[in-house]
């Protein structure tokens, strides 16, 4: 699983702990996962180019490295994705914001699209695809195979948790698109639940049922 980056950090690995554990309040299951977002785009946007720019410090001139290119867009498959979004963001706060809207057929477990909206001129941005559950990947891949329509220059994926049957079919189908994780499971039930997974993010992060 070449394009598979799983973020082993103590601090990602301890919050995780933390998040599959039943007992957890949504509000603490929130704030967790906005902390352990905010390491993980550390890791995701490690490789990010730069270029030289000139400034004046108080004591000279210098050549200093700042990010290149336009500013990074963030693309939250709905709704979960959007649990990621705001440790993100704190960290790239000029981030742009872009949105797909998918649900997965409960028969079919096949993803279908019912919303699409992304920030203009994406033709040499940089796409970060955030949903907290890589399950069967059919959302993923079809999320991306619409983002690529928009030609940005580069996408990754990053998760909070992968199951093996979602990194198969990402890398089946985008093997271009690396993918970063806080873990890699062992499975999928027969619903397409990650195990021993988290259980529903939505769900846990809003409250639901
Ligand atoms: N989506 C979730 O929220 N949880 C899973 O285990 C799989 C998909």
């Amino acid at each position: 699983m070449s394009n598979l980056n799983v973020v082993n950090h103590p601090l990602v690995q301890h919050k995780l702990t933390m998040m599959r554990d039943k007992s957890r309040s949504t509000g603490g299951f929130r704030r967790l996962l906005g902390e352990i977002s905010l390491l993980l785009a550390y890791e995701v946007t490690r490789d990010m180019p730069l270029t030289l720019e000139t400034i004046e410090t108080p004591l000279a001139p210098m050549q200093a490295p700042v990010l290149d290119g336009k500013k990074v867009v963030l693309v939250s498959i709905l709704r979960a994705g959007n649990g990621l979004l705001d440790g993100i963001l704190q960290l790239i706060p000029s981030a742009r914001v872009g949105h797909i809207g998918l649900y997965r057929d409960p028969e079919t477990l096949e993803a279908v699209e019912y919303y699409f909206k992304m920030p203009d001129n994406m033709n040499n941005r940089d796409a970060i695809v955030v949903d907290p559950m890589l399950a069967t990947g059919h959302s993923a891949a079809l999320a991306i195979d619409r983002l690529k329509q928009t030609n940005p220059r580069s996408i990754k994926f990053l998760c909070l948790l992968a199951a093996p049957e979602g990194v198969a079919h990402l890398a089946k189908h985008h093997p271009d698109v690396p993918i970063y994780t806080a873990a890699l499971d062992e499975k999928l039930n027969e619903h397409g639940y990650i195990v021993p997974g988290l259980g529903d993010a939505g769900d846990r992060m809003y409250g639901t049922r």
